[in-house]
């Protein structure tokens, strides 16, 4: 059985106060537990007062990006895995579509993000996900699939993958307000985890696959009731208390 993990991605929002704000409310919202793992992954700047403020309560921290550089040293505006861990995360996204529209991230830079995470003890959150021209040209599973071998064919890549999440968002539903149906998603999911099981079916069976691009409370559980749909990555809808504690309920 895989544990549903629904994760917050604030990207680059939020203030001392808002968060302050924001925690305060999942924490007494989540107070008679939920089924799935929850994680917020605040902007860096944040996670140590994000660490203070979640004493006492089971929610995880996740960081949203991170340095290909294992080793700490001269790499101007960069976090090193080891800082990360230093201030208790337990998660990492790595290859946001973000990261990789906005600031070059290529699937080879990806992919060292994820062995570096993975070996320093992070559990890295590998994002993959097609535009819109490449699902309307047909493309959508070549792409996901070129996404995921990056990280399948490194050196003990599969084993790595048991012990991490995949996230599946399709560009075109980031932030559009613009979901994937649960068929939609359910079936690159499903082609994630085949292409996994051709490598090693036990570690297919084992690696959690989220679904992340507007998600939201009204439709999370139809989301989330898919097979091969282990939880959600959420942007948008986490930041917003009601919305997030919906979406963890969901699972
Ligand atoms: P969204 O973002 O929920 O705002 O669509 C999802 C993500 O980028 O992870």
């Amino acid at each position: 059985m895989r544990q549903p993990l629904v994760a917050g991605n604030w990207k680059m929002n939020g203030s001392k106060e808002s968060i302050q704000a924001l925690i305060g409310g999942l924490k007494a919202g989540l107070s008679s537990g939920a089924d799935a793992e929850v994680v917020v992954c605040p902007p860096a700047i944040y996670i140590s007062e994000t660490k203070v403020l979640l004493e006492e309560s089971s929610i995880v921290l996740g960081g949203q990006n991170l340095c290909d550089h294992a080793e700490q040293g001269a790499f101007t505006g960069e976090i090193a895995a080891s800082m990360l861990l230093d201030f208790g995360c337990k998660y990492v996204i790595v290859g946001h579509s973000e990261r990789r529209a906005l600031y070059g991230e290529t699937d080879a830079l990806v992919a060292e993000k994820f062995r570096v995470a993975y070996d320093a003890g992070l559990k890295p959150i590998l994002c993959v996900g097609e535009l819109l021209e490449e699902r309307e040209s047909g493309q959508t599973e070549a792409v996901v699939a070129r996404q995921l071998d990056a990280v399948l064919n490194m050196d003990g890549g599969v084993a790595a993958l048991a012990d991490s999440v995949i996230a599946y968002e399709p560009v075109w539903a980031i932030g559009t307000g613009k979901t994937a149906s649960p068929e939609q998603a359910q079936d690159v999911h499903a082609f994630i985890r085949q292409r996994i099981a051709e490598k090693d079916s036990g570690v297919a069976a084992k690696t959690r696959i989220l679904y992340g691009g507007s998600v939201k409370a009204g439709n999370a559980a139809e989301l989330f009731s898919k097979s091969d749909i282990d939880g959600g990555l959420v942007g948008g809808a986490s930041l917003i208390v009601d919305e997030f504690l919906g979406i963890c309920r969901a699972s």
